[in-house]
């Protein structure tokens, strides 16, 4: 069904994806915090329903546009698993992944991280070879066709069961599947990190990397959780941090990985305005932040329209907006020799 005609097109035009903002200067950074079904942007909804011949509920962009705003993490989930329906073939994955490989180059982003769901795809009837294969079949080339290393995270819904992930996590495990690291995301209130115990022992005996989100919406506690129960690396987003003051001592001495989300935190409401995030806080106590995108075609942004904005609002330092560009590349997953280039590559500014 042709369900916009402005857009029914057999290709995937890059003027669909919105501009980046001219950036004062663009720092070469790492994204470590972006899930890729975050960066489905609503032109590509519809390029993808209409080549997948599937119909949508909404009658055009517009309508579906009227519908970004979020009153909290669950009204932004709803639409993001919603949309998800249109992801049907390994291409429609490669597409997407694509799309956002070429809006980030433009943001500076060098390396990246990328976070997929692969439950949210098994459930609709779509493989995990499927969503997988088609993700990393993009991935295998981004140095070569965007200039950005990349690592693919498997993240976990933590609002399904632990029996749930763990089945999962053996098929990407049977499958050999290309996966770095694993993560923890969707519902967080009432699914603390402990339900997951089983699966991060697992995941860790396989040698891979571990990060879980933690701090967003749920309390301080489950930050804490996070790091002793799953033995975490990193944190994402953890800016309820700064309501424990002796938490915060500790991630500061541990120099734990935050990876921050502006932009969403002020779509999904975990803060009133962007001038009462705390990010200049965390960077004042010198806590380990980074600043992330996390669903990009949601929130209002990519990483240099984060950066953007938090320019406008605080005034970041030129030192600032360095020390937050190094911090990702050092919390990176990446080898320390992919860590060195990229550190020598914003030394030399
Ligand atoms: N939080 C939790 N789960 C998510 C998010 C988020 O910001 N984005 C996609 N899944
Ligand atoms: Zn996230």
């Amino acid at each position: 069904m042709d369900n916009n005609p402005d857009t029914a097109t057999d290709t995937l035009p890059e003027t669909d994806l919105p501009e980046a903002e001219a950036a004062p200067q663009l720092l070469p950074l790492a994204e470590l915090h972006l899930h890729i079904e975050g960066t489905l942007q609503p032109e590509l909804i519809f390029e993808l329903a209409e080549r997948n011949g599937l119909a949508l509920p909404y009658s055009g962009l517009e309508e579906l546009q009227a519908l970004y705003e979020f009153s909290d993490l669950q009204s932004f989930l709803n639409l993001y698993y919603a949309n998800m329906a249109v992801l049907q073939t390994e291409q429609d994955f490669a597409d997407m992944t694509r799309a956002y490989l070429a809006r980030a180059a433009a943001a500076g982003v060098r390396h990246a991280e990328i976070m997929m769901d692969p439950q949210a795809h098994i459930s609709r009837g779509v493989s995990l070879e499927t969503c997988v294969n088609g993700v990393a079949s993009a991935l295998a080339t981004s140095v070569e066709d965007y200039g950005i290393s990349t690592l693919l995270i498997a993240a976990f819904l933590r609002d399904l069961s632990e029996e749930s992930a763990l089945e999962v996590f053996e098929g990407l495990l049977a499958m050999n599947a290309p996966i770095a690291a694993i993560g923890l995301d969707s519902a967080e209130v009432g699914n603390p990190p402990a339900k997951f115990e089983r699966l991060f022992a697992k995941a860790r005996e396989a040698g891979l990397r571990l990060t879980a989100h933690a701090g967003e919406e749920g309390p301080p506690s489950y930050i804490i959780e996070a790091l002793d129960v799953l033995g975490v690396e990193r944190i994402d987003h953890g800016i309820r941090c700064m309501e424990d003051p002796d938490l915060v001592e500790r991630l500061v001495d541990e120099r734990t990985p935050l990876t921050v989300c502006p932009l969403s935190n002020v779509r999904l409401r975990a803060v009133d305005t962007l001038a009462d995030h705390p990010l200049p806080a965390m960077l004042a106590a010198g806590l380990n932040v980074s600043v992330n995108s996390d669903d990009p075609a949601y929130f209002g942004g990519y990483v240099d329209d984060n950066f953007a904005q938090l320019q406008a609002v605080f005034e970041l330092s030129d030192f600032d907006r360095s020390r937050l560009a190094a911090n990702s590349i050092h919390s990176s997953f990446a080898s320390e020799e992919r860590k060195a280039e990229l550190l020598d590559e914003l030394n030399r500014g």
